[in-house]
């Protein structure tokens, strides 16, 4: 290994692929590359979309002049934000208990959805000593890192059957079972698996809640991509809120992001939920005061902009009514590139099948490409996506779905 001249044990660690990735797109000057890398909402014409209730918020701020705008917020973050994310993520209105309901959640601010799991993931390390935590084979690549830094041993288990390009259900259940522990903590995702795209179905989730209370398992929800997905904010919220409302006796939590719903991805908006097993608010707010003080210790508070346009939205119900359609406007988007893509590779006649991606869901296709092919798509055709298969399905557009398919089918073809 280089010998490095610095005081410091150092050795170099493997640069973040995704973002990696998105460095080499952004240098390559050929006129035709193409990046389904990164998860990022682009419109057709392969621009970011600021979302227009999005500009709309930031003109109201704008006019109202806040004069503490750009003061400090509590340790845990503007509070009737966070009591917006919480109703946005568990959505108890007008139920009989709401107020018991929301005497049992501890919510905090963070810096976005990777703060939120990896505040949440110090915090169990602190107070809960998990022996394990299990993430899905594969997650998010971020989970390992999160959970490496915080000092939990990683475990996997299966959830994708590369055979039949789907959600292995079985392996999951099966491998919990029989090696999961009390007090292990699950990884998650709520909706919109990253990096397959393959989520439970209901009667899914109802089995795994089952396992994770009789086993005393700790469920950790990743919540990402909330409306993102089907452009329902209540469908994509299913599994949360069925763990939370009929296991009331488990406690759970829940890291939240705002990167992707409302597109404020470097605004860093996010929260982390402590879900508790009984209303008391008491025990509500030590959670809330154990976490002020990790948050304070590490970044004293998450940052203010971002909370005040997702506040600004969901506090009118105009507003909140021009969000949901602009969630449908790109939830249906990918859906259209996703269809746009089969069909182009069924019209020719491209090797293999290729159902898998209309029927994935959210942000990514997990497109069982090999590294190989993925290589190849990237040094011939200026395609970038992750070597695992993962495209981000938004980088596809009218213009060149056709250009992407006909590079695979190359690929494939030519079994490179
Ligand atoms: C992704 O998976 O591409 C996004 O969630 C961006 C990220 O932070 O990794």
């Amino acid at each position: 290994m280089t010998k490095i001249d610095t005081r410091l044990n150092v050795a170099p660690v493997p640069p973040d692929e995704i973002f990696a990735l998105n460095g080499a797109y952004a240098v390559d000057p050929h006129p035709q590359k193409v990046s389904l890398g990164v998860g990022v909402y682009r419109t057709d014409d392969g621009k970011p979309w600021p979302l227009p209730v999005v500009e709309k918020a930031e003109q109201q701020l704008v006019k109202d002049n806040d004069l503490f705008r750009h003061e400090y917020t509590a340790i845990e973050g503007d509070v009737p934000f966070l009591g917006i994310a919480r109703d946005l993520m568990f959505g108890f209105e007008g139920k009989p208990s709401e107020e018991d309901a929301k005497a049992r959640i501890a919510s905090v601010q963070t810096v976005a959805g990777t703060g939120a799991n990896h505040l949440g993931a110090l915090f169990l390390a602190h107070h809960m000593k998990p022996t394990n935590v299990w993430l899905s084979n594969p997650s998010w690549a971020n989970h390992q890192t999160i959970w490496e830094l915080a000092g939990v041993p990683r475990k996997t288990y299966p959830y994708y059957h590369a055979a039949t390009r789907s959600f292995d259900f079985d392996g999951m259940m099966d491998t919990l079972e029989s090696d999961a522990q009390e007090g292990d903590v699950v990884l998650l995702h709520a909706c919109a698996h990253n990096p397959t795209g393959l989520d439970p179905n209901k009667e899914q989730w109802v089995a795994i809640a089952d396992l994770c209370e009789r086993k005393k398992l700790f469920p950790f929800f990743d919540s990402a991509y909330q409306g993102f997905a089907s452009g329902s904010v209540v469908e994509d919220a299913w599994a949360v809120r069925y763990f939370f409302n009929n296991k009331p006796d488990m406690e759970m939590c829940v890291a939240q992001s705002f990167s992707k719903n409302f597109g404020l991805y470097g605004q860093r908006v996010g929260a982390f939920h402590y879900c508790t097993n009984r209303a008391s608010t008491s025990i509500r707010d030590i959670v809330v005061n154990n976490l002020c003080h990790l948050i304070r210790g590490e970044f004293s508070m998450g940052p203010r902009v971002g909370c005040s346009i997702v506040k600004k939205v969901l506090t009118s119900d105009e507003l909140t009514a021009e969000w949901h359609q602009d969630l449908q406007v790109m939830s249906s988007r990918i859906k259209s590139m996703r269809q746009a893509l089969y069909n182009e590779l069924v019209r020719l006649q491209t090797p293999g099948t290729w159902e898998h991606i209309i029927q994935q869901n959210g942000m990514f296709s997990y497109t069982g490409l090999t590294p190989k092919q993925v290589y190849a798509l990237k040094d011939k055709y200026h395609i970038y996506l992750l070597k695992s298969g993962r495209a981000s399905i938004s980088g596809l557009s009218q213009k060149n779905f056709a250009y992407v398919a006909q590079a695979i089918d190359d690929v494939v073809r030519n079994e490179i």
